[in-house]
């Protein structure tokens, strides 16, 4: 079936359930991303930001393994970062000549924070998803296998959330899949299956998967991909973290270091009492449960005004991001934000929000942009500017000096894209 690109709400409501049995079994889309969305040349382009970045010492989300075989060498990856460059097209000879190795996996994690081509591209996919079938709390992320490995590095394994496997290609990858219930009843149990796994592939169901093909891949199935020539798929995870961990990693141990914080002006607090040796641990007890309840109903009484701010920082910082999760030391974010210049927006100068960023003002005093939250006076953000800015309008700055300085404190974010009036020069 021909698809629309970006695809069409309907295709989330109706096409994808119908064909994944209610977004519970896998599934190939054929053809539903464009090359000029996403092709493996972009990987390699974020790969030659890794290589900047690692050149000069900057700290990087972005993340490198290589395996060869289903080992891993972790002293590969320093090469794979310094060792002088390849020439033009020649990057799998060149990966065979720095590893070593007639057959490799190189996997790349985080790479929306260093493609801004595929940040964009599958962001138009991510956007499309939030659309039609809803938003992941935890947001996505680009994680990218590239290779020409003859199978999985991590050998049959189960994926614990629900994903998209993007096939850039060039080389056609056989994938495999199989039922949780189906692999325990063959392999014994849950752990992965490394070496010699020919025998299982019978039993899974093959996907062939094309350059522009998309799998469905829900969580709890188990998988593995096989290959002869040397492609690129990225796979975009779907972050919807369980409630019970999202209260229990963030909202709440903030909120109890709140109700207990530290008295900064007595450093080291009150100190606790000499206990009497003969009356035992019992009266430790009995001092801290007192404490502790009213601690508990401090963090009751703040419990609903904390989760609404926790739930909207995830939220706004998610749709801002374009549905990437945020992370710190995002290449992507801080060369933009390096390459714009506050001293430069002037009535007359050009703005634009790069996709798949999102502006989104959240009060009189806070906005988010690029996954990052500003504290600036909003009001010169009307919801007109706002919707042309987040359509990709270009916008040349009038002569307001409130707009000015919002658009000067949201540059910081690395979310806008300014172009002087009188140079004509790139500015970010
Ligand atoms: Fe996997």
């Amino acid at each position: 079936m021909a698809h629309d690109w970006p695809l069409h709400p309907g295709f989330w409501t109706d096409e994808f359930p119908q064909q994944t049995n209610g977004r519970t079994s896998p599934y190939l889309f054929k053809g539903i991303i464009p090359a000029t969305a996403a092709q493996p040349e972009d990987v390699i382009d974020g790969l030659v930001t890794m290589r900047r970045a690692h050149a000069a010492g900057t700290a990087s989300a972005a993340k490198a393994r290589v395996y060869l075989g289903e080992e891993r060498h972790d002293e590969l990856v320093e090469t794979v970062l310094t060792a002088d460059a390849w020439k033009d097209g020649d990057f799998v000879p060149w990966m065979q000549q720095t590893t070593g190795a007639e057959r490799f996996s190189l996997v790349l994690n985080g790479l929306e924070t260093v493609s801004p081509a595929l940040a964009a591209g599958l962001g138009t996919f991510l956007s499309s998803l939030f659309d039609g079938w809803g938003v992941p709390i935890g947001g996505a992320e680009q994680a990218v296998f590239a290779g020409n490995y003859s199978g999985t590095a991590f050998g049959v394994h189960e994926g614990s959330e629900d994903a998209f496997l993007c096939h850039l290609g060039p080389g056609i990858k056989d994938f495999y899949c199989w039922p949780a219930d189906e692999y325990v009843k063959r392999t014994g149990g849950k752990d992965p299956l490394k070496g010699d796994y020919q025998w299982l592939l019978p039993y899974g169901e093959r996907f062939v998967m094309e350059p522009g093909d998309a799998l469905f891949l829900p969580a709890r199935v188990f998988h593995v991909g096989r290959q002869d020539t040397f492609s690129v798929s990225v796979a975009v995870p779907l972050y919807t973290y369980p409630e019970r961990r999202f209260l229990r990693m963030s909202a709440l141990p903030e909120l109890l270091d709140e109700v207990l914080a530290e008295d900064l002006d007595n450093p080291f607090g009150d100190p606790s009492p000499m206990h009497d040796l003969t009356v035992g641990s019992a009266q430790v007890a009995r001092r801290l449960i007192p404490l502790a309840h009213t601690a508990l109903d401090a963090m009751r009484g703040k419990a609903e005004s904390k989760l609404a701010e926790h739930a909207q920082d995830y939220w706004d910082g998610t749709l801002s991001n374009g549905g990437w999760e945020y992370k710190k030391d995002d290449l992507g974010r801080q060369e933009a934000a390096a390459a714009f210049h506050a001293d430069q927006v002037a009535p007359g100068a050009v703005i634009r929000i790069p996709a798949p960023y999102q502006l989104r003002v959240t009060g009189p005093k806070t906005a988010f942009l690029r996954g990052i939250k500003a504290d600036l006076e909003t009001a010169a953000l009307t919801p007109d500017l706002v919707r042309a800015l987040n359509a990709r309008t270009t916008m040349t700055l009038p002569d307001d000096e409130d707009l000015l300085a919002a658009i000067r404190a949201l540059g910081t974010t690395g979310g806008i894209h300014l172009t002087t009036a009188t140079t004509t020069k790139d500015a970010a």
